[in-house]
C-alpha cells in the first residue's frame, strides 16, 4: 500500500525547507524529497545553503578581512607583519558553516517530525509522487493531499564557454578553487560575477568581467549604477561592457578567450573563466507526461499569485516560477502556499521583494528605481544623501556611497529606496518595512533617528527630497 500523506514537497531549498517546515507547525504530515548530495553526503538547503548565498558570503568575509587587513589597518596604527591567505583553510571555513547550516535544516526536521526522503520526486497524475531514493531501494509511490514542487534552478550554461570543472567553471566551481587564479575572466557582470569576481580580486586575481549588455545592473536605480561601477573598477574590477565572448579554447591549463567589444574582436588568456550568465528553471524529471502541470513559455511552472499550479493541490514556488530568483522570496512562497492549504488568506507582496549585491561596498534596494517610477507614469521626486559626512561612517571608515528615495511628487508616497554603502542590504528593510505601512516621505522624515548611526543618512536622504537635510 502506498504511503498516505497531508503535504509532499519536491525540493529541500528554502522554498521546500520552510514549506515543509510551515506545514508540519500547521500539524500536516509531511514529506520532504531531496535528492541533493553535498560533497559526498545528502543535503538539505538547495542551492542557497550548499552553493549559493552562504559560501559565497562565507567567501565574501575571508577575502573581506584579507583585504581590509592589508589595506585598512594602518590607517589605526595597527601595523601587521606579512599578510598571506590560505585558500585550504578558507574554503574549510566555508564549508564548515554550510555543514552546520544544512545540518540544522535537518535537525529542524527531526524536531518537527519531517519526513526526509533522500532521493527523486517526480509528480504523477492524480497527486501521486514517485520517489526514487538516492541509495539505490526500492521506487516508492506516495500519495498526498497536496504537493508542493520546489525543484529550483541551474545555471544557464552558453556554448561558446561549456563548464569543464577545470578551467571554466560555474558559480559552483567558483567557490572552490584551491588557489587564487592570477587571471580570471568572469562572463556577466551580474549578481554572481559581481560577488565571486570581487572574492577573486580581494584576494590577487586580476580579473576581468565580460558584460554583454551595454548598460551595467540595467534593474538597479541609474544612479546606484553608475556610482556602483565607479567603485568597483576603482577596486580593480576591469568591468567591459558591450563585449561578447564569442568562442573559448583550452591548452595548457588555461582559457582563451575571444570576444568582440563594440564591434572589435580581442582575444585574451585567463587561468580561471567563471560563467554566471543567468539561471534556469529546474524540472528535469519532475513531473510526469499526465501530470497536468502546465509550464510557460519560458520553462518555467506557470503559477497565479498565489503559487498554486494548474492543477488542484499542487503548488509551485522559488526559482521555479515567476518572479526574482532569490531565497528570502522563495522562503515567503513557501510559507504562502502552506498557509494557503491551510485555508489562510497569506499573500507575498511582490513589490516590497528587496534585491542585495553583497559587494563591498553593498548595493541594495526596494520599490521602484527612479527610472521605473517614471516609466509607470509617476511624477517623481526624489533625495539623496551620501554617507562621506555622516559621523558614523567617517569613524568606522565606511564613508562610500549614498541613499536616495523615489517618491510620487503629488501625493508624497515612498516608491522606492536605493543604498549603496556599508550594510546597505540591512539599512534597505527600513524602505521596505515604509513601503509595507505605505509611508509617505514626510512620516520618514517626522521619525528620530539615533545618534551616531548609518541609519542617520535615510534621515537625511527623506529630509532631501524636500531640499531639508540638514548637514548637506
Ligand atoms: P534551490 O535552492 O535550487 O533548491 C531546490 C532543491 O531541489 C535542490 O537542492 C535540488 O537538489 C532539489 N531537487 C530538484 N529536483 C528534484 C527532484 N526531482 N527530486 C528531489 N529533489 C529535487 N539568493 C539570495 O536571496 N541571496 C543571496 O545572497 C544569494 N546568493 C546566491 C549565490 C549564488 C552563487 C547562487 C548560485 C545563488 C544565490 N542566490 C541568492 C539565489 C538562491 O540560492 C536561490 O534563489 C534559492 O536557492 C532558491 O531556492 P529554491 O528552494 O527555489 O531552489
Ligand atoms: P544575473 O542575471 O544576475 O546576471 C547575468 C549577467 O550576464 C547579466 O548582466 C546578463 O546581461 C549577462 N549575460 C548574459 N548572457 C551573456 C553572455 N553571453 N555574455 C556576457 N554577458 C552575458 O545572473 P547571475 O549573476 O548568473 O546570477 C543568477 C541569479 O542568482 C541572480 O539573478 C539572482 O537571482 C541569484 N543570485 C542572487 C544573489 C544575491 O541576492 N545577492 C547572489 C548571487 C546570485
Amino acid at each position: 500500500m502506498s504511503k498516505q500523506y497531508d503535504l509532499v514537497v519536491i525540493g529541500g531549498g528554502p522554498a521546500g525547507y520552510e514549506a515543509a517546515i510551515r506545514g508540519a507547525q500547521l500539524g500536516m504530515k509531511v514529506a520532504c524529497i531531496e535528492k541533493r548530495v553535498h560533497k559526498g553526503k545528502p543535503s538539505l538547503g538547495g542551492t542557497c545553503l550548499n552553493v549559493g548565498c552562504i559560501p559565497s558570503k562565507a567567501l565574501l568575509d575571508s577575502s573581506h578581512r584579507y583585504e581590509s587587513t592589508i589595506h585598512d589597518l594602518g590607517a589605526h596604527g595597527i601595523t601587521t607583519g606579512d599578510v598571506a591567505i590560505d585558500v585550504t583553510t578558507m574554503v574549510a571555513r566555508k564549508d564548515k558553516v554550510v555543514d552546520q547550516l544544512t545540518s540544522g535544516i535537518a535537525a529542524l526536521f527531526v524536531g518537527n517530525k519531517i519526513e526526509w526522503l533522500q532521493g527523486t520526486g517526480k509528480l504523477l497524475a492524480g497527486k501521486k509522487v514517485q520517489f526514487t531514493p538516492l541509495d539505490g531501494g526500492e521506487v516508492q509511490t506516495l500519495d498526498a493531499t497536496n504537493v508542493i514542487l520546489a525543484s529550483g534552478s541551474v545555471p544557464v550554461n552558453i556554448p561558446v564557454a561549456p563548464v569543464n570543472e577545470q578551467e571554466i567553471v560555474d558559480s559552483t566551481g567558483a567557490l572552490d578553487f584551491t588557489t587564487v587564479p592570477a587571471t580570471l575572466g568572469v562572463i556577466g557582470a551580474g549578481v554572481i560575477g559581481l560577488e565571486l569576481g570581487s572574492v577573486w580580486r580581494r584576494l590577487g586575481s586580476e580579473v576581468v568581467v565580460f558584460e554583454a549588455l551595454d548598460t551595467f545592473l540595467p534593474a538597479a536605480d541609474k544612479a546606484v549604477a553608475k556610482e556602483a561601477q565607479k567603485i568597483l573598477t576603482k577596486q580593480g574590477l576591469d568591468i567591459r561592457l558591450n563585449a561578447k565572448v564569442t568562442a573559448t579554447q583550452i591548452a595548457d591549463g588555461k582559457v582563451t578567450v575571444n570576444y568582440n567589444q563594440a564591434g572589435e574582436d580581442k582575444v585574451q588568456v585567463f587561468d580561471k573563466l567563471i560563467v554566471c550568465v543567468g539561471r534556469k528553471a529546474y524540472a528535469a524529471d519532475l513531473l510526469a507526461e499526465d501530470s497536468g502541470i502546465k509550464l510557460t513559455e519560458r520553462g518555467l511552472i506557470d503559477v497565479n499569485d498565489q503559487c498554486l499550479t494548474s492543477v488542484e493541490g499542487v503548488y509551485a514556488i522559488g526559482d521555479l516560477v515567476r518572479g526574482p530568483m532569490l531565497a528570502h522570496k522563495a522562503m515567503e512562497e513557501g510559507v504562502m502556499a502552506v498557509e494557503r492549504i491551510h485555508g489562510q488568506a497569506a499573500q507575498v507582496n511582490y513589490d516590497t521583494i528587496i534585491s542585495v549585491i553583497y559587494t563591498s561596498p553593498e548595493i541594495a534596494w526596494v520599490g521602484l528605481s527612479e527610472e521605473a517610477a517614471i516609466a509607470k507614469g509617476h511624477e517623481v521626486k526624489t533625495g539623496q544623501f551620501s554617507f562621506a559626512v555622516n559621523g558614523r561612517a567617517l569613524a568606522s571608515g565606511d564613508t562610500a556611497g549614498f541613499v536616495k528615495f523615489v517618491a510620487d511628487a503629488k501625493t508624497d508616497r515612498l516608491l522606492g529606496m536605493h543604498v549603496i554603502g556599508a550594510s546597505a542590504g540591512d539599512i534597505v528593510h527600513q524602505g521596505m518595512i515604509a513601503l509595507e505601512f505605505v509611508s509617505s516621505i514626510e512620516d520618514l522624515q517626522l521619525m528620530t533617528f539615533a545618534h551616531p548611526t548609518l541609519s542617520e543618512v535615510v534621515h537625511e536622504a527623506a529630509l532631501s527630497v524636500d531640499g531639508r537635510a540638514i548637514h548637506a
